[in-house]
């Protein structure tokens, strides 16, 4: 499948702002260029399908007078194992407050320290979670995410520039290079309409990558099935760099159901006093870390996979029975319902819990205005590689840069809007040498291969002979699926599927590139720490510098 250099009907006119992708990232960006631009915002599927409406936790940031902005950076620069890039740390702790209060002034309703006072903003419950050394993370109950989400959209459903288009997914950026014009960036996108099949282009003068993170390539996850990787895999074909992709973070904490899919049991629980415990009811945190079961989320997923293999049971237990019913009811109420419906009443029973795939901190290379290796090209949010998380994010620190990323784009968009011209007579997509599919059985079977052996070969802890296992399947999968692909119809399920092959592979090359453990990446074979903190960075073959 190539571009022609023909244009018809299947375009649809130019956007100022084109932004794939409407969790926080994309919507906070869109609302922040609207007074002056046109923007499109595409999703695939419904628009609740991003991480964003399931985030729990909350968002950290300073607003208690007794924290600080330097320890927000300090315990984000120990979560982050060495890695993290001071500047980009210093940069979104300081932005936080701001975030907040242009959230609030949305329309969020974060939870008040008492109930009563809850339509009156003010004097916030600020929860913990682990790596903090304060209690800093504002939320609206266990469903910040949905709080954000709602406000959000309804701002950006009413607002006269937004065009919201769901059910369409991205396949590739449409850049300059491609047609041998370099200096003119990134001109938009091939888009599929999920519903009748058609690939339309959507010319725009900025094009922002919000696609969340990649975490569907493993076989258990917390996120929704949008996080395969989109945003990084397009970006990497276009020519960007990507950095740290390695350090894919497993939360600690999710149900182990075996009639349930994965389900988030928020660290806020920790944070409220929920100890860890072998199934006979023992503790085992303190014997890993000073902090036990508040220690950053490396460390405590490691300790339980650890327990998990020395003992050989299937999960551990998250005990909160010592809080009361009605304490767990205010601040937990989404997770005490699905338990509840699951037969399972979180106030009288410990949570089965186990790890699973949860967040990816590396992704696509961006300077502070979120601004990629290609002109005109942004990525933010989850798919993004800013220097925030280093070798492990921080709790709640993932929201916050969202918002933080989003507007320093949006101001350094704002300010160009006069300057830069707008695209047109861009290719459109040519089909005519392909077919439809008559074997789908084939994505599905490379689907359930990648997902399994990524979880089994570079899961929590990882050995350089299981890492050139997983590198020898991904070079066959590759091969299979980019035939699959020129001689087949463009569907979801394949263009998901090419991604997380590319996602796949980006992780097996940087784990084998790292010869050290750090953060998120233990290795057997290289247990120790290299005495240099330094990102793995891949440079894709048509990088332009
Ligand atoms: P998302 O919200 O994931 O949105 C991505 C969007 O891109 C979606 O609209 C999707 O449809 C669209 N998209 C993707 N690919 C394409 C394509 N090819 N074409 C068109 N559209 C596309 N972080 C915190 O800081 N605090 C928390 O409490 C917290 N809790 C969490 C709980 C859960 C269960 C999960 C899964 C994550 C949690 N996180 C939390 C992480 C955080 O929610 C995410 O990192 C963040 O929401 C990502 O936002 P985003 O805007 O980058 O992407
Ligand atoms: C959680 O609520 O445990 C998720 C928080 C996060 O991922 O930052």
């Amino acid at each position: 499948m190539s571009p022609a250099t023909t244009k018809v009907a299947s375009s649809l006119p130019a956007s100022d702002v084109l932004i794939i992708g409407g969790g926080a990232a994309g919507m906070s960006l869109a609302l922040r260029v609207a007074e002056h631009a046109q923007v499109t915002i595409l999703s695939k599927s419904s628009l609740k399908q991003g991480s964003t409406y399931y985030a729990q936790g909350g968002i950290a940031a300073v607003l208690d007078p007794q924290d600080t902005l330097a320890a927000h950076v300090e315990d984000t620069l120990v979560a982050g194992a060495g890695l993290c890039h001071r500047d980009a740390v210093e940069y979104t702790v300081s932005r936080a407050r701001e975030a907040i209060e242009w959230l609030i002034a949305q329309g969020v309703h974060f939870t008040q320290e008492h109930a009563s006072q809850n339509d009156v903003p003010g004097n916030y419950h600020l929860t913990q979670e682990g790596g903090h050394s304060h209690r800093r993370v504002i939320h609206a109950a266990d469903a910040t995410g949905k709080a954000i989400f709602e406000s959000l959209a309804a701002q950006v459903l009413a607002h006269p520039n937004i065009r919201l288009i769901t059910n369409r997914v991205a396949i590739d950026l449409l850049t300059g290079a491609k047609l041998g014009r370099p200096e003119q960036g990134c001109l938009g996108a091939y888009v599929l309409e999920e519903d009748s099949g058609q690939v339309l282009t959507l010319p725009a003068r900025f094009t922002v990558l919000a696609t969340g993170g990649a975490s569907k390539v493993y076989l258990y996850t917390s996120n929704p099935d949008s996080a395969s990787g989109d945003g990084i895999a397009m970006a990497w074909r276009a020519g960007c760099r990507v950095a740290n992709m390695e350090f894919n973070q497993f939360h600690p904490t999710c149900l182990y159901h075996t009639q349930d899919r994965t389900f988030l049991i928020s660290e806020a629980l920790r944070g409220e006093g929920a100890l860890l415990r072998l199934p006979d009811g023992t503790r085992f945190m303190p014997h890993y870390h000073p902090l036990a079961e508040l220690a950053p989320r490396d460390i405590v997923a490691r300790a339980i996979d650890a327990e998990m293999k020395k003992t050989g049971c299937d999960c551990v237990y998250l005990d909160i029975t010592h809080k009361s019913p009605a304490f767990i009811q205010e601040h937990f109420p989404t997770i005490h319902a699905r338990c509840l419906k699951l037969g399972l009443d979180i106030c009288t029973q410990p949570i089965p819990v186990v790890p699973a795939a949860h967040y990816s901190c590396g992704g696509v290379m961006v300077d502070q205005h979120g601004e990629t290796d290609i002109k005109g090209l942004y990525a933010i949010g989850e798919t993004s590689f800013t220097g925030l998380h280093g070798a492990n994010r921080m709790a709640s620190n993932s929201l916050l840069e969202c918002f933080v990323y989003a507007f320093a784009a949006a101001e350094h968009i704002n300010a160009q809007l006069t300057r830069i011209a707008p695209t047109d007579e861009l290719p459109h997509w040519d089909d005519s040498q392909v077919r439809d599919s008559d074997e789908d059985v084939v994505i599905t079977h490379n689907w359930d291969e990648i997902r399994r052996f990524m979880w089994d070969y570079v899961g929590i802890v990882r050995t350089s002979k299981r890492l050139q296992r997983a590198r020898n399947r991904i070079a066959l999968l590759q091969k299979e699926i980019q035939e699959y692909y020129s001689n087949y119809r463009v569907t979801t399920p394949l263009l998901e599927l090419r991604n997380l092959a590319v996602v796949a592979q980006l992780i097996i090359e940087s784990a084998i590139a790292r010869k050290e453990s750090r953060g998120l990446h233990y290795s057997l074979d290289y247990p120790n720490l290299a005495e240099k903190a330094e990102d793995t960075i891949l440079v894709p073959p048509n990088f332009r510098g």
